[in-house]
Formats: structure tokens, C-alpha cells, sequence
């Protein structure tokens, strides 16, 4: 922890927790941005998803100035987009900077999403907490989208993106819902 490298124990053991890749969305007024991210769900019924996004990032700002953030789980082919999403981008409107076909948010909520993907959920926030150098924002879910096609997600693993291998057991033998 004495390292000059302040990210150094993030890359050595953060880096093996495996997760699948998410662009999260947020807007504000005429502003659009989106960060390459993760979640994970925090409550089942409701269903609540929680993300954690650094402190400094536009994205960040616009979740905290509308109240809402988009999760568009990607999938596999949707590679390229994660990379391109990872990085900011000049321009109060990423989505058309980047050339990202948004999906429009339902009525009444504001975030674009990314259309496409795996599976979309819009969330409204109903907690933040300031994790160190991030926020988590914890969302319960008021609108979703699921592709219909029989795509498989992105994944990332030890600072590689990945596929998704084999099953190892039928769906859901021990009976709980995801
Ligand atoms: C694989 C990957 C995962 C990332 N995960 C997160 C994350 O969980 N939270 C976060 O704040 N930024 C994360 N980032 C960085 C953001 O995507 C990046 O800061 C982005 O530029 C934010 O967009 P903005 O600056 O337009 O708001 C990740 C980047 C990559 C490539």
C-alpha cells in the first residue's frame, strides 16, 4: 500500500472480480454522456441495481442533476462500443459524438440508452453514498427492454474483455430468480 502507483492494488485483485460490461447513460438538458461500467443488483423485489461511477466524470454529474441513469448491458459484439464509451469524448452530446444509436428512454425519464444491447434498464436513483474516490448510486428500476435474439453478454476479466464459456448446470437448480 506504500506503492507510488495508487491504482496498483486495483489492477493486482480488483481486476479478478469478473463482471459483465455495461454502458451507463445519463442526460441533462441538452447534455448526453455515457461511461463503460458495471452493476449489480441490490434488491430483487423491487428490483434495485447499484453502480459505482468516479467522482470526476460528467456522467456522474448528470446522474446526480436528473436523478436517473440507463444500464444497457452489452453483448458480445458490442466490444469496440465498451472501448470507445471507456474513454470521454468531446462534445455536450457523447451519444452522437461517438456515433452511439441511442435508444430512446420510455415517457416521462431522460436517460438514453444504448439500443441494441443485451438488455436495458432505467433506473431512478434512490440512494447515493460516496465511496471513496467513486459514488455508488444505488436505482430502482422503473422501465427495462430485453433483446429477444439469443445474444450472450460481454464480459471482463483480469483487464481483458472476454466471452462466456460452457454452462455448467441447467438453468436455475436451486430455484433463485437470476
Ligand atoms: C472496462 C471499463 C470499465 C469501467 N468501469 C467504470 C466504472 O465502473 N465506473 C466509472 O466511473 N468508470 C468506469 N470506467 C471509466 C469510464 O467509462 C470513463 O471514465 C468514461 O470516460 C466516463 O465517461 P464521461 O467522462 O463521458 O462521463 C470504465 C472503463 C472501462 C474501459
Amino acid at each position: 500500500m506504500g506503492s507510488s502507483d495508487r491504482y496498483e492494488l486495483a489492477r493486482a485483485v480488483l481486476s479478478r472480480i469478473g463482471h459483465a460490461v455495461a454502458i451507463v447513460g445519463a442526460s441533462h438538458g441538452a447534455e448526453r454522456s455515457c461511461g463503460t461500467g458495471t452493476c449489480m443488483y441490490v434488491s430483487l423485489s423491487p428490483a434495485m441495481i447499484a453502480i459505482a461511477e468516479h467522482t470526476g466524470s460528467r456522467t456522474t454529474r448528470l446522474i446526480r442533476e436528473s436523478g436517473e441513469f440507463s444500464v444497457s448491458l452489452l453483448h458480445e459484439t458490442q466490444q469496440d462500443l465498451a472501448a470507445a464509451a471507456g474513454k470521454s469524448a468531446p462534445g455536450p452530446d457523447k451519444f452522437a459524438t461517438l456515433g452511439i444509436r441511442a435508444a430512446e428512454p420510455p415517457a416521462g425519464l431522460g436517460a438514453p440508452a444504448v439500443d441494441g444491447s443485451l438488455a436495458i434498464v432505467w433506473c431512478r436513483v434512490v440512494q447515493t453514498l460516496p465511496t471513496g474516490d467513486h459514488l455508488l448510486f444505488v436505482g430502482e428500476v422503473v422501465s427495462y427492454l430485453v433483446s429477444d435474439a439469443k445474444a450472450r453478454p460481454l464480459l471482463r476479466f483480469g483487464r481483458r474483455y472476454a466471452r462466456l464459456g460452457e454452462a455448467t448446470s441447467e438453468e436455475s437448480p436451486e430455484g433463485y430468480p437470476t
